[in-house]
């Protein structure tokens, strides 16, 4: 009754920033995502008839925070009925930070369980159970370029291209290590009740869904840079006007985007993406790697930046 899975982030391109059914945790909106390769989530799930509750460490140390989701995630998979679980979660990068540790952490912990319980479900219906707990978390399931759409009360998931068809590099900039202020599932809330931008950003996003894949199956870059900051742009705007307003970015963040500003007035195939917090995601071509690791190290109130390429889905490295 043991397993350990392992999940990748993702980094949404186009973004899930509303709910249609909060009980559900349904997004209001499809996405679409790139799953990364170096930055991971692993966790082990261990059931016991001795465990008298579940207990939960987060890198070695025991964690109430975030032991309440993690249960409710169990439950899901395993029922009502289960045993009592020790889940172990150890990642290599910062933890609610705007770092969508929760998608990776999900991911890993539904594919995990099921294969501790022996199950048979397959990846649909673990990304489904994954993104009832954590709405990006359904994409880490999959590999590479993932669109995420909500139809007839469900969502359902699609690769668009595996990761070696466009092998893009991700650059993320850390810029604070500390939790975000409010968590995006709150802020999510407080937007679609409060924001007046909100009702246009739900109306727009199919068209921005569009333009994404077109630029993916073309493997266009400056138009996925378009199409990709404009997203980013958009969604931050819904947050700012929301009441009381949600500003995830700090001065460095402003300043990492300066930094893509001006590689791009150079020539550098290079564009950026922000979620709930204040790291900068630059997503570029190979060849302009070095370029803009250097360019953003530079900028003022970068603590230090982390490459990755795009990855496969989640994984199962031991168990049962
Ligand atoms: C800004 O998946 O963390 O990263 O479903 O409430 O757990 P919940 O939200 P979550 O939201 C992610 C928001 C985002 C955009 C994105 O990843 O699409």
């Amino acid at each position: 009754m043991q397993a350990t899975a392992q999940a990748q982030p993702n980094i949404a391109l186009i973004k899930y920033w509303g709910k249609s059914d909060v009980a559900a945790n349904l997004p209001a909106v499809g996405s679409l995502s790139i799953t990364l390769e170096s930055l991971w989530t692993k966790m082990s799930v261990e059931f016991s008839s001795d465990a008298t509750t579940d207990k939960l460490f987060l890198n070695d140390e025991l964690n109430d925070q975030m032991l309440l989701r993690v249960s409710q995630c169990l439950d899901l998979v395993a029922g009502n009925e289960r045993r009592f679980a020790v889940v172990r979660s150890h990642s290599n990068f910062p933890v609610a930070a705007g770092l969508a540790s929760s998608a990776s952490a999900f991911a890993a912990l539904v594919l995990a369980t099921e294969h501790a319980l022996g199950g048979s479900r397959d990846t649909l219906a673990l990304a489904r159970l994954a993104g009832n707990a954590s709405g990006s978390a359904a994409r880490s399931l999959y590999e590479g370029f993932v669109e995420l759409q909500c139809a007839g009360g469900q969502i359902d998931l699609q690769v668009l291209l595996p990761p070696s068809a466009w092998p893009l590099r991700v650059i993320v900039a850390i810029t604070e290590e500390a939790a975000k202020p409010v968590g995006s599932g709150e802020a999510m809330l407080r937007s679609a009740a409060t924001s007046p931008f909100y009702p246009g950003w739900v109306a727009q996003q199919e068209n921005d869904l569009a333009e994404a894949r077109t630029a993916v199956a073309d493997r266009d870059f400056a138009k996925l840079a378009a199409i990709t900051e404009h997203n980013c742009l958009k969604m931050h705007s819904v947050m700012w006007t929301s009441r009381p307003s949600i500003v995830y970015w700090s001065k460095a963040t402003l300043a990492c985007m300066q930094v893509v500003r001006e590689l791009q007035v150079h020539g550098t195939p290079v564009f950026f993406t922000i979620d709930a917090g204040p790291q900068l995601k630059a997503v570029c071509l190979p060849e302009a790697e070095e370029t803009v690791v250097a360019a953003l190290r530079s900028a003022p109130g970068v603590i230090r930046t982390m490459v990755s390429g795009l990855g496969g889905g989640a994984t199962i490295l031991d168990g049962q």
